[in-house]
């Protein structure tokens, strides 16, 4: 396929390729029965459990209260690369669990649904993204963390979305032309930040995608104090509104940070948990998703996030499926590109510390 093609194709789900979100209905006993029998599994097991924002609450409070983590892309992969465990049980979805894994071969990682994938990671196929990087040979390949095992070893960084406008705007100092994957709205955004030389991959993330930018004016006219937090994977007709744009945790940081009572939230709302723990006091209201006529795909929330369930945990650790597994050929190759970011990330950590 020509740039232009790849570059005016859109890799945007079908409809049929997207299941219903279904969140596991459980009361209080069977929650209560399951968290028990988990947490006297991983200590077992000398696993832990490694989570995202997105997931659900019983399994974010499952995993504090059993020393794993909830947080964000780029401190998931992080945290699995420095914890003690032999095991990681990896919460959230498919690329989070690979990279788990690529970063951490000698662990062994689990997750408890292999079907949960991301929308980003499914509109870029690796042979095709392959092929676009091998016409532009004099172009730094640089893709976001959603994406597979066998993209990430076509590249040379992996970004997240805390880090993306930091590592661009260093490679665009330095004179590189980028090719950027797969998120033509974080893309957008990112080079409109930056003013970097780039060609832009065009899938989406359904969540994000159908935040609606009329609907935020006329919302925001019914909560003029409210501060408007997007993450960046929106519309620009969304981001354009916003007093902050930043990843989950720059958002649940700024909710706690900022003077402002209302909020009006752009991500999913798998985030309202830790939002409401970390200001209990702020009142969240949900970024609009759908017009009058319309109906929305996922209603701000990701359906193959909401794969993960306390149920399947408790069936991955007591019979040990689901394990992830990546070649040895590709971990070697993708290894490079996200420990670049890692290395990065901590360089400026430093600076900023220095400073
Ligand atoms: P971050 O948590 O890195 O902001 O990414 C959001 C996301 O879409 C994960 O699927
Ligand atoms: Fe992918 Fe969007 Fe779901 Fe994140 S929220 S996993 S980007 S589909």
């Amino acid at each position: 396929m020509t740039t232009e093609a790849i570059l005016n194709r859109s890799y945007t789900l079908e409809k049929e390729q997207i299941p219903p979100t279904v969140v596991e209905q459980i009361d209080d006993a069977e929650r209560a029965e399951l968290s028990e029998k988990i947490k006297a599994q991983l200590k077992q097991q000398n696993a832990v459990i490694v989570a995202h924002y997105y997931t659900e609450p019983d399994l974010q409070i499952l995993t504090d209260e059993s020393g794993g983590t909830v947080s964000d892309s780029l401190e998931m992969a992080r945290f699995g690369n420095e914890s003690k465990a032999e095991k990681l049980i990896v919460c959230g979805v498919k690329f989070m669990g690979e990279t788990a894994k690529i970063l951490n071969p000698e662990k062994r990682v689990f997750m408890p649904d292999l079907e949960a994938n991301c929308s980003l990671d499914l509109g870029c196929p690796a042979n095709e993204f392959s092929d676009f990087c091998d016409a532009h040979p004099d172009h730094v390949v640089v893709v976001y963390a959603n994406t597979s095992a066998a993209v990430k070893a076509r590249a040379d960084w992996m970004v997240t979305s805390g880090s993306a406008v930091d590592v661009i705007k260093h490679l665009s100092k330095e004179g590189k032309k980028i090719i950027w994957a797969p998120d033509k709205y974080l893309g957008d955004y990112v080079q409109k930040e930056t003013g970097a030389d780039m060609l832009i991959w065009q899938a989406a993330c359904i969540v994000h995608e159908e935040f609606k930018g009329q609907e935020l004016e006329t919302l925001r006219q019914h909560h003029p104090q409210a501060k408007v937090l997007v993450h960046p994977e929106s519309p620009s007709s969304v981001i354009e509104q916003a007093d902050m744009v930043g990843s989950t945790t720059g958002i649940i940081k700024a909710v706690a940070d900022m003077d402002a009572k209302e909020f009006i939230i752009a991500t999913d709302k798998g985030i309202f948990h830790k939002i409401n723990e970390a200001a209990p006091d702020k009142i969240l209201i949900e970024a609009p998703t759908a017009g009058k006529s319309a109906t929305c795909i996922s209603c701000a929330h990701c359906p193959w996030m909401a794969m993960n369930s306390l149920r399947k945990l408790e069936r991955v650790l007591e019979t040990g499926e689901n394990e992830i597994f990546v070649e040895a050929a590709v971990i070697k190759k993708a290894k490079g590109s996200i420990q670049r970011l890692l290395d990065f990330t901590q360089d400026q950590n430093k600076l900023a510390g220095d400073a």
